[in-house]
């Protein structure tokens, strides 16, 4: 980071090549955090970073090390949006993929509670650290095919929950954020790759776009710090629940 923006809050934001974490990454960079902009494909982060003025970090959050790298390389935090994650197959439990099963789980729990744990002492420091998981509508509900995604959404939420009682008396705040549908990568990579398949799932409903979630993640990062959101749930108008939309056509 240059030291021009030595003053500026610094805000990680994993899962930042694409969907909810690249619209994120610039919603906080126009509110004026210096953007730590974190994922595997370095090219997309690289132009990221340089659009919004931030830093580029190419990190596997499921990497023990590449996390403690990514750790060793910040100053100080003041926000984490632990946003890495996704979701693949949509098999019934009877025929489950156990790849598919450790990816999500390796990816939004593990994955979160590495990020979490290595950056927490910096979010501390800062004296005013603010904590946004991305959770689901999945952390609260179940559906078929869903069990691996929904049980990997239900822990993550744990997770973050739990820290909620355990930094108390601690300058951090935490805010879940629970999407419904929003259209973004998110079902390309569960349907690995199948666009027909990954296009159906918004086939008739108007769903959120990535930078709905961005902006009321932005809202919660702008909040005075006594105030802490502790969750927001953001469907689209056409979505009940995981099973029920208002599908037209
Ligand atoms: N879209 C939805 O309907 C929806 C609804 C509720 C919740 N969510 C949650 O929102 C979050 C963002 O998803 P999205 O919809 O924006 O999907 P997306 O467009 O597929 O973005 C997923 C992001 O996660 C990153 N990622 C995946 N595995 C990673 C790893 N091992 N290490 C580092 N980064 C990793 C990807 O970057 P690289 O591949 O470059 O590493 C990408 O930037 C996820 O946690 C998802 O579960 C999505």
């Amino acid at each position: 980071m240059s030291s021009a923006n030595a003053e500026k809050r610094i805000a990680v934001v994993t899962g930042a090549s694409s969907g909810i974490g690249e619209a994120t990454a610039k919603t906080l960079a126009a509110l004026g955090f210096h953007v730590v902009a974190v994922a595997r494909r370095a090219d997309r982060i690289n132009v990221l970073a340089k659009e919004i003025d931030g830093t580029a970090i190419v990190a596997d959050v499921t990497d023990d090390a590449a996390v403690e790298a990514l750790a060793d390389q910040l100053g100080w935090v003041d926000v984490l949006v632990n946003n890495a994650g996704g979701a693949r197959g949509l098999a019934p439990v009877a025929d489950s993929d156990m790849e598919h099963w450790q990816w999500m789980w390796e990816t939004n729990v593990l994955g979160t509670l590495r990020v979490t744990r290595a950056l927490l002492p910096k979010l501390i420091d800062s004296g005013d650290g603010l904590i946004v998981t991305v959770t689901s509508v999945a952390a609260m509900e179940i559906y078929d095919g869903g069990a691996g995604y929904t049980a990997a959404k239900h822990a993550q939420s744990a997770l973050h929950r739990t820290l909620r009682g355990e930094l108390l008396g601690k300058p951090v705040r935490l805010t879940e954020i629970a999407p419904g549908a929003v259209e973004t990568e998110f079902s390309l990579v569960r349907f690995d790759g199948d666009e027909q398949r990954a296009d159906a799932v918004y086939t008739g409903i108007t769903p959120l776009v990535a930078a709905d979630v961005a902006e009321v993640i932005g809202f919660v990062a702008s909040r005075p710090s006594h105030v802490d959101l502790d969750l927001v749930v953001i469907k689209p108008r056409d979505q009940a629940d995981t099973r029920r939309f208002n599908r037209r056509g």
